[in-house]
């Protein structure tokens, strides 16, 4: 099981604050959902777990099973993996190469890699779309790409940002119990969402206002 820990973690722009300095404990098999209404830092959050924001934008510190990241590098080494709110899918790339080029980039073997995809792409009921090009997919299509791209990657920290806002109910359902299934296989989730249906099936919940936390619920 894996853990994720920050403390003190806020992220200002230009000295403006999105997120206001807090403490976050995510065990590993368990689902944390981040709320709130737009432009509450739900984003600056997830990416400033992910350090993936520049160094002058973040405070304070996080790690991964007790290991501190560093930057952005670290984080991916370390097992994080982020799901951005607009997806980050190469558009003029197939559904399959967009999964299949990170995992040959972490060093995963060809074969390996190539059979993640399949597997990663029939989980999100795209198994039979492989070879589209994300520009020729749905929106819903995307974020599901986006998320085998994610669950290929067996990340120990996945950050989802919304991954769930374009999709009908019955597939919201599926992908749900995928990120629980991520969660049961060890992964600590965070998934940022504004749908309280979404939050509802998580374990507990950081509720962002104007950059403020609150929690609902612990583990
Ligand atoms: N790169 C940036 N530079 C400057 N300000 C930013 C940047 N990114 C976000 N902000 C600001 O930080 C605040 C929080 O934005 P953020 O994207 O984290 O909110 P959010 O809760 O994810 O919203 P949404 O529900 O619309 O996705 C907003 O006021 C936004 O304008
Ligand atoms: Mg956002």
């Amino acid at each position: 099981m894996s853990e994720l820990r920050a403390s003190g973690l806020g992220v200002a722009y230009d000295g403006t604050v999105a997120v206001h300095p807090l403490d976050l404990h995510v065990p590993g098999g368990r689902m944390l959902s981040v709320t709130g209404p737009s432009g509450a830092g739900k984003s600056s959050l997830l990416w400033a777990l992910a350090r993936a924001l520049r160094p002058a934008e973040v405070s304070g510190g996080v790690s991964v099973d007790g290991v501190v990241l560093g930057d952005r590098d670290s984080a991916a080494r370390a097992g994080v993996v982020l799901v951005p709110q607009r997806n980050g899918l190469g558009s003029t790339l197939s559904a399959e190469e967009n999964v299949l080029v990170p995992l040959l980039a972490l060093g995963v073997p060809a074969h390996e890699a190539q059979e993640r995809v399949e597997v990663s792409l029939a989980r999100v009921g795209l198994g039979e779309f492989g070879r589209h090009l994300v520009d020729q997919l749905s929106g819903g299509q995307q974020q599901r790409v986006a998320l085998a791209r994610a669950f290929a990657l067996r990340p120990r920290v996945l950050l989802a940002d919304e991954s769930t806002s374009d999709l009908d109910a019955a597939n919201r359902g599926l992908m749900l119990a995928a990120l629980r299934e991520e969660a049961a296989r060890g992964a600590a989730v965070v998934l940022a969402t504004h749908d309280p249906e979404a939050a509802a099936e998580t374990d507990a919940t950081l509720a962002l206002d104007e950059g403020v936390a609150t929690w609902v619920g612990a583990f």
